[in-house]
């Protein structure tokens, strides 16, 4: 059930949550029903705009009471972080998994508690949880392998940059980009670094890598923030070359992906989809008893010079 909430309640609640209130109980007068916690494995924008998706859907439904830990890209703390939800009883588990292997064993541990579990963005290795919600990021991968093909008309030397090589995202992005460009025999991925999410180890590496490898055409990065920083060691080495960079989140905002493409410094970047709201939805389906997918998987789109200004 849905509760109306006037507009200036509704204001004053979004300036609460802007002002980073992290544990929100629902805005109805009666108990919350269900207490769900949210395990993020990191913060950056995408993460921030999705813990807003998340609240500000909370603050709509009478039922339920939302509470996120965030384990700073360090899989023993979001182990530690699960653990103390379990401790809780908590009804409800949504988890981001920093990485695969370590995280599975925590994931089985709340589902055989008898706590469902859905996996959002990252996946696990045991098939021990209730539901998965995320980004199909082997599509992910395949339109960015499509669009390289397009820019490079076939031809090309290639670097990637990816995303944390224990996580699944950088796998099924790696995966569906190789799986076109093999069609592509021109075009060459000569170098790949994991560069764990984060752009300062992209710009390192971006930078060892250009020194030793003189023809780049095209830099490829898992999400934007590694692209910017591609980017900034591509513009320090090589002032005078255009070297494409291509990113994925597309996340709105200040120097944020789609701002990196307005401002020509990203060629493109694609939709990874944040869904909170969507997120919420199915949790609270799960809690309720009603049917659910086990796999929801969420599309993506291409933002490149051609379509930035809508965005
Ligand atoms: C945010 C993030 C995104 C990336 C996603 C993959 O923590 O690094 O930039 O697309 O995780 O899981």
């Amino acid at each position: 059930m849905k509760k109306k909430i006037r507009p200036l309640t509704r204001l004053l609640l979004l300036v609460l949550l802007a002002a980073g209130s992290l544990l929100l109980p629902s805005c109805g007068n009666s108990e919350p029903k269900y207490r769900i916690g949210v395990s993020q494995c990191g913060h950056n924008e995408w993460r921030e705009k999705m813990n807003r998706e998340i609240l500000r859907e909370a603050l709509i439904m009478e039922e339920v009471e939302v509470s996120i830990r965030d384990a700073h890209d360090d899989s023993r703390r979001q182990i530690e972080d699960i653990r103390q939800f379990i401790a809780e009883k908590i009804d409800l588990l949504i988890i981001s998994p920093n990485e695969s292997e370590p995280l599975s064993p925590v994931v089985e541990e709340a589902y055989r508690a008898g706590i469902p579990v859905i996996l959002f963005d990252r996946k696990v290795l045991t098939p021990h949880y209730t539901a998965y919600i995320g980004a199909d990021n082997r599509q992910i991968g395949r339109d960015v392998g499509k669009y390289i093909r397009a820019r490079l008309h076939n031809r090309g030397n290639i670097l990637e940059i990816t995303g944390r090589k224990s996580s699944t995202p950088a796998l099924e992005r790696q995966e569906g980009t190789e799986e076109v460009l093999r069609e592509s025999p021109g075009i060459r991925i000569f170098a790949r670094a994991d560069a764990r999410w984060k752009q300062e180890a992209a710009e390192r590496a971006v930078d060892s890598l250009l020194r030793l490898y003189p023809d780049v055409d095209l830099i490829v990065a898992h999400n934007d923030r590694m692209a910017l920083g591609a980017w900034k060691a591509a513009h320090r080495l090589r002032p005078g070359q255009h070297i494409r960079i291509i990113g994925t989140d597309a996340v709105s905002g200040n120097g944020n992906g789609i701002d990196l493409v307005a401002q020509g410094i990203l060629d493109a970047t694609f939709i990874n989809p944040t869904e909170g709201d969507s997120i919420l939805h199915l949790a609270l389906d799960i809690l309720q008893k009603k049917p659910f997918p086990r796999e929801t998987l969420l599309s993506t789109a291409l933002i490149d010079s051609s379509n930035v200004r809508i965005m």
